[in-house]
């Protein structure tokens, strides 16, 4: 079988070939023009973690003039998608620039930093935060906790003011998928739970300190490909803030809207998309803008998480 060249090779070889014949290279001939294209999406990629609006501009003014020749369905499909993120990178540049965020300097305890998570330190750290600037009685929801790390974040942050008296309700399929093996460290000793078992027990056992703070609803949301249960909300109590962590499929964007909107508060509840600075998120982009009226941007952690105010 043939060696398969290590992925520091490819780049090296890809820049010494483009840099080079740079100088040659037809620069619409479609070697180069899918060379500028990956350079950008990387580029893009970087800009959506931070939505630093200088560097907004530059991006913007690139994908601007980016031409992918358009010869199959495939190049088809992929100019429609960078249409997509040229939009979307311009109607962010436009909006006003982000203050100096207040969580960057939170510490995060030895107990989140023991659970395993698919957050960087930011947004648990912007997590914790957010849970801290809730009042007494304070009720959040959160769609996809995973493990429990988010959760986590948030309900050491709901100590500083709303304590005991506040309610976190967690909604998650809880069955394990191969995906998630590459976050969690290689177990010692045990085993990590194979695809399709339910991982409940895990997320609890990561919550024990919070035990009569969290409650946790199993429930898968149909994704359009595989039908599900609707998730419910059980309080009587509007929702302050409800986190999203589940993708970015419209079909249960769809669901969350449906089922979580009458219990949001015009002017208090906030709701954070934790994929939203991804580049491939364009239903979620779609999704927040179908439903701009009500949604104002109002954090921006670096990283990929973005908060909005509903309004
Ligand atoms: C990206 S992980 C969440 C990471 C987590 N917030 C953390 O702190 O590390 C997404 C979670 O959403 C759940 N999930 C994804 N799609 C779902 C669906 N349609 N219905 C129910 N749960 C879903 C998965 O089981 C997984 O636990």
């Amino acid at each position: 079988m043939p060696r398969l060249p290590h992925a520091r090779e490819v780049t090296a070889n890809v820049l010494d070939h483009v840099y080079a014949d740079a100088d040659w290279l037809d620069h619409d001939a479609p070697v180069a023009a899918s060379v500028r294209a990956a350079a950008l999406v990387l580029e893009s990629a970087q800009y959506l973690r931070t939505e630093d609006r200088a560097h907004g501009r530059s991006v913007a003014a690139l994908l601007d003039r980016l031409r992918v020749p358009v010869d199959d369905d495939r190049s088809r499909e992929l100019g429609a998608v960078l249409d997509g993120l040229r939009r979307h990178v311009q109607e962010l540049t436009a909006q006003p620039s982000w203050p100096a965020p207040a969580w960057d300097d939170l510490p995060l305890s030895a107990a989140a930093q023991a659970v395993p998570t698919m957050l960087t330190d930011t947004t648990r750290r912007f997590y914790k935060w957010l849970g801290s600037r809730l009042p007494a009685g304070a009720r959040i929801a959160e769609l996809g906790s995973w493990l429990g790390s988010s959760t986590l974040c948030l309900c050491e942050g709901l100590d500083e003011r709303a304590g005991d008296t506040a309610r976190v309700e967690v909604y998650d399929s809880f069955v394990w998928a191969a995906w998630m093996d590459s976050f969690v460290p290689v177990p010692s000793g045990g085993a990590w739970p194979r695809p399709g078992d339910v991982f409940l027990d895990r997320f609890h056992a990561n919550l024990q300190a919070y035990g009569a703070r969290v409650t946790a609803q199993r429930c898968w949301i149909d994704d359009g490909t595989t039908p599900g249960e609707r998730p419910v909300w059980r309080h009587p109590e509007p929702i302050d803030v409800l986190v999203y962590d589940m993708g970015p499929d419209r079909a249960v964007l769809d669901v969350l809207w449906e089922v979580f909107e009458p219990h949001f508060l015009p002017g208090r509840t906030v709701l954070v998309f934790n994929e939203y600075g991804k580049v491939h998120a364009t239903s979620l982009w779609e999704f927040c803008d179908d439903h701009g009226e009500h949604l104002v941007p109002e954090h921006k952690p670096v990283g990929t998480a973005k908060a909005f105010r509903y309004v």
